[in-house]
């Protein structure tokens, strides 16, 4: 198969993670009779550095048009004083929206090697991590007025958050559907004790829920499963749940697996072309040393080989690199402890893509 890949390398670490993320699909392409074509395009600071705007009109089409995104990360000190129009998150916010990527799912999985790289006690690890986060996209308080005025003498700011049923819907039906190729039983995560999106949030998910008897549905308040993630993390399987809600909560589920560095991530509409991206940002304070985690982002390719080019043999065989690895003992920075063999980012890049045709 021929696939086209647009390629945002995005800033400070970005391209370096992205750089181990494409030697590892070339070499899986090679193995597997696949061709790759990557096309780099601007999104980000870098795109703001070349043309002053996050989302030049051009990357936008160029995206829609190939077969997958792969991305690094956007963002970083140096655009922290520009206007927020111009903002290199703008330009991923409006990258998600214009390429209707609704549903992004992000893994929270402890790979057995690293279980001592998590914060949580032993035992805790020990009942088991695995579960996926389905976080809306591209609606709620992202998406809504934001505005700052002057108010009775004084600056009031402005954020809407809303949700119609229609949204709320077709992100819950990829909440059941995530749910019953994996242990069936799905969470709903709102505040609706308190928000009235939350409420009918709830009210939605009870009704599609109906539909999926086969799943074992509940639903649970944000602070709470906040709370849940890190008492007894075993609980769950996969989380539905609100843009905001699962910005903050994807955070927190990929700290308690060891380093925000090894997770994926996919975001996912319509049709078949989604955005791949390691959860971590750009990192800057680690960027340019050769130490940076690219594991996140090879991940990220393995999930875009599985969900867009339903190539689920490549899929697993970039996983399984990545688990002889690590089970060999080699370790980036970040995850590094006494008796294991560290090494660099492009090494770690290097490592598992030799190993995709064992
Ligand atoms: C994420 C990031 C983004 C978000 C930022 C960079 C806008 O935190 O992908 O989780 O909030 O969605
Ligand atoms: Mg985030």
């Amino acid at each position: 198969m021929r696939k086209t890949i647009a390629v945002i390398e995005g800033d400070y670490s970005g391209p370096e993670v992205v750089r181990e993320a494409v030697k590892v699909m070339k070499k899986t392409a090679e193995v597997f009779g696949h061709e790759f074509v990557f096309k780099k395009v601007l999104m980000g600071g870098e795109a703001i550095d070349a043309t002053g705007v996050p989302l030049p009109k051009e990357t936008l089409e160029e995206c829609l048009a190939s077969d997958s995104v792969l991305l690094g990360a956007v963002g970083g000190p140096k655009y922290n004083d520009v206007p927020k129009e111009v903002r290199p998150e703008r330009g991923l916010l409006a990258l998600r929206a214009g390429m209707e990527l609704f549903a992004n799912l992000r893994p929270a999985r402890v790979f057995p090697q690293l279980a001592a790289a998590s914060p949580l006690k032993p035992e805790i690890v020990a009942e088991g991590i695995d579960f996926v986060i389905v976080r809306e996209l591209v609606g709620g308080v992202y998406f809504g007025r934001h505005e700052t005025a002057v108010v009775g003498g004084q600056r009031q700011a402005t954020d809407i958050m809303s949700y119609s049923e229609s949204e709320i819907e077709r992100i819950v039906r990829v909440g059941f559907e995530t749910a019953r190729v994996r242990g069936k039983k799905l969470t709903s995560v709102d505040k609706s004790n308190v928000l009235d999106c939350s409420r009918l949030w709830t009210d939605v998910f009870h009704r599609v829920a109906k539909e999926y008897p086969d799943v074992e549905a509940r639903d649970m308040l944000v602070d709470n499963c906040a709370m849940q993630i890190v008492r007894r993390p075993s609980q769950f399987d996969t989380i539905v749940t609100e843009n905001l809600f699962g910005d903050i909560l994807s955070d927190e589920a990929s700290m308690i697996t060891g380093s925000i560095g090894l997770i994926p991530s996919a975001s996912l509409g319509r049709t078949s072309c989604g955005m791949y991206e390691p959860i971590h940002g750009s990192a800057p304070d680690i960027a340019g040393k050769g130490i940076v985690n690219p594991i996140g982002t090879i991940l990220s390719g393995a999930m875009m080989m599985k969900y867009s080019f339903a190539m689920q043999e490549e899929s697993a065989a970039v996983e399984t690199a990545v688990n002889a690895v690590l089970d060999e003992g080699y370790r980036t920075a970040d995850i590094f402890s006494e008796g294991c063999k560290k090494v660099g980012t492009t090494e770690m890049g290097e490592l598992i893509a030799a190993k995709i045709n064992e």
